[in-house]
């Protein structure tokens, strides 16, 4: 077995051969490591056995083949039943499990697998399948720093963005659910605005420039916001909730008026109502995290 210490690649081993799977062990066997593949469905391994990957029969002996293991498959349930049927070989083993969970899944399994003799590190992938191996790639890590000190080098192939968030192995899936959370509101608050435009007869593509403008607008909003929230203190001596709350209307009327479903523009106009029905209409946005943390 190599490590990281020499100038061998590590071998690694990748469990679940789904599209992110194959990603994963397609940029590390081009990056020259050693790579073993298993899958649950044998015959999705050609390309990469084609590329110099070998191919095990069974989770068993694909853990045993290599220094590190990454899981990849569909879920918890999953990861559970694969790291079931390897469990001869857990005891020793080094597993990265890089399949998306909540993060009391993700202790549960860290749990099952240090149980049983295995050092175990939960990682989540901010990145779609043709972004693994750029530098920007983000790739989140928590549970075993050991682990995450020794394989650095050998994660960072998979995102130049590879960080650790703690050493509770269910702080990767929180940052993921996190990031997913403003990721996926992104994108529902960007096709409502879309779906406005186009009932008046702009182009969703015409609008991209401008949306991009607001993202840069957003960025060091995030700062400010999260300043906010940390220190428990509102100012709203630039911008107020009562200021704000008017033109979250505008945009549900709006909405409205043309037919369109409005439900995106509804939870940030509800929320703000809700904050100024509670007495804070001279404060910043960012007082609706207590609306958030305590629902009427
Ligand atoms: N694809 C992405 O862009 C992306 C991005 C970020 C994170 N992820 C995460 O990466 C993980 C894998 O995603 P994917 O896109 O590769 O999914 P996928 O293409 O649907 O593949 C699912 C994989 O899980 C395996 N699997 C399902 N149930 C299993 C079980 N009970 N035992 C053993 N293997 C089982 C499947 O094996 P069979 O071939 O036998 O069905 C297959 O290899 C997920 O947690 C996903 O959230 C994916």
């Amino acid at each position: 077995m190599t490590s990281e210490a020499t100038s061998e690649p590590t071998s690694v081993t990748v469990l679940g051969l789904g599209a992110m799977g194959r990603a994963l062990a397609r940029t590390l066997r081009a990056a020259g490591h050693p790579t073993t593949v298993w899958n649950r469905t044998a015959g999705r391994a050609g390309e990469l056995v084609e590329a110099g990957a070998v191919e095990a029969d069974d989770p068993e002996k694909a853990i045993d083949a290599s220094t590190i293991t990454i899981v990849c498959v569909l879920d918890h349930a999953a990861v559970a039943e694969v790291l079931d049927a390897a469990d001869a070989a857990l005891a020793g083993a080094t597993i990265v499990d890089l399949t998306s969970s909540t993060p009391e899944q993700a202790r549960a399994l860290a749990a099952q697998a240090t149980e049983r003799g295995a050092r175990y590190l939960s990682g989540a992938i901010m990145v779609t399948t043709p972004m693994v191996g750029d530098v920007d790639a983000q790739f989140l890590y928590s549970g075993d720093r050991v682990v995450f000190d020794q394989h650095v080098a050998t994660l960072r192939v998979l995102g130049g963005a590879t960080e650790f968030v703690g050493e509770d192995p269910g702080a990767a899936a929180i940052f993921d659910l996190a990031l997913l959370d403003v990721f996926f509101n992104g994108m529902a608050a960007f096709l409502h605005a879309a779906a406005v435009l186009r009932a008046d007869g702009v182009s969703a593509s015409d609008f991209v420039p401008y949306a991009q403008r607001v993202l840069d607008v957003l960025a060091p909003t995030f700062a400010e916001l999260a300043d906010n929230v940390d220190r428990g203190a509102h100012p709203g001596a630039e911008d107020n909730l009562d200021m704000e709350l008017a033109a979250l209307e505008h945009i549900v009327a709006t909405s409205e008026a043309r037919g369109i479903d409005s439900s995106v523009a509804r939870v940030p106009r509800d929320l703000a109502r809700a904050a100024v029905d509670r007495g804070h209409g001279r404060d910043n946005f960012s007082r609706v995290v207590d609306v958030l943390r305590t629902p009427s």
